[in-house]
């Protein structure tokens, strides 16, 4: 197997161990930008174990975390980490968290790694090579029709602001009687989509951290994935995205489009 994949795989299953280790213990907690926005000593000693094992066999690669941010250094290749994804429900006992780590080269992410501690399932993507979920292939929905469609999403901490119109999307969306989970790990819904669980995901303003495996994982299932003008996701920058297969993606983007629309034009009046 190709070593920068090896070590993506040894660092997501040592830091998922850590995790599943910490959860339901008396750590400690903090707030980040807002009360909700919350962070743990395990979020850190997660991110410290993955660091260490990228640089035990890649010591000058960049990386990227939601923790420590960028760790300059020189090359191409940058890892991009959330080292514990869900990290609200990891702090009120809910089992639903992950972590994710992408593998990227330019523009190009070549691996996605996501590993869910709690039920034991690692989703590894290589670019051009497919999607796995322990060992077996991801295949995203054939669902195409939206009213039948199943749905995840998610909000941004700063949700109060009502960022991109995401509350108006969401109940438009809800309105349409489409089933939707929010289970709290972009990482993990992606996954999911990437997986075949859901028909379909989208949320605003996501970090390169939250997005970047998940991306590659929906890509090499068979799905895609854009942002709200429909274009490539940039890694780079915090991003609005939809994703899921072809169908659902392009008809779940008219909604969205549909109601800025109204909105905008509500604001010109
Ligand atoms: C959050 C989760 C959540 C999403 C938020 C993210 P964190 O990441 O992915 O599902 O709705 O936008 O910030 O804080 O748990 O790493
Ligand atoms: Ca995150
Ligand atoms: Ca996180």
């Amino acid at each position: 197997m190709n070593a920068l994949l090896q070590t993506a795989i040894d660092a997501a299953q040592k830091a998922g161990t850590v995790l599943k280790e910490g959860f339901g213990t008396d750590y400690t907690i903090s707030s980040k930008s807002q009360i909700h926005d919350l962070v743990t000593e395990y979020d850190h000693k997660s991110e410290a174990i993955i660091i260490e094992t990228i640089r035990s066999s890649f010591p000058n690669h960049q990386i990227l975390t939601e923790e420590s941010g960028h760790h300059a250094s020189d090359g191409d290749i940058t890892w991009i980490i959330d080292p514990l994804d869900g990290t609200v429900n990891f702090a009120h006992g809910i089992p639903i968290f992950c972590v994710s780590i992408a593998v990227k080269q330019g523009d190009a992410i070549l691996y996605g790694v996501i590993y869910s501690p709690m039920t034991e399932e690692m989703f590894i993507a290589e670019k051009d090579q497919g999607a796995t979920i322990n060992g077996k292939p991801c295949k995203v929905t054939q669902q195409s029709s939206l009213p039948s469609a199943f749905l995840v999403t998610g909000f941004p901490y700063s949700v109060k602001e009502n960022p991109g119109n995401c509350i108006e999307h969401f109940s438009h969306i809800v309105e349409m009687g489409i089933p939707i989970r929010r289970l709290g790990s972009a990482a993990l819904d992606l996954a999911y989509v990437a997986a075949g669980r859901f028909d379909g995901f989208w949320e605003v303003a996501l970090q390169p951290w939250d997005m970047a495996a998940g991306a590659l994982l929906v890509k090499e299932a068979g799905g895609i994935i854009m942002d709200y003008s429909g274009n490539d996701i940039d890694f780079t920058k915090q991003s609005s995205i939809i994703a899921g297969n072809f169908e659902i993606v392009h008809t779940l983007k008219q909604e969205i489009d549909i109601v800025t629309s109204t909105l905008n034009e509500r604001v010109r009046q």
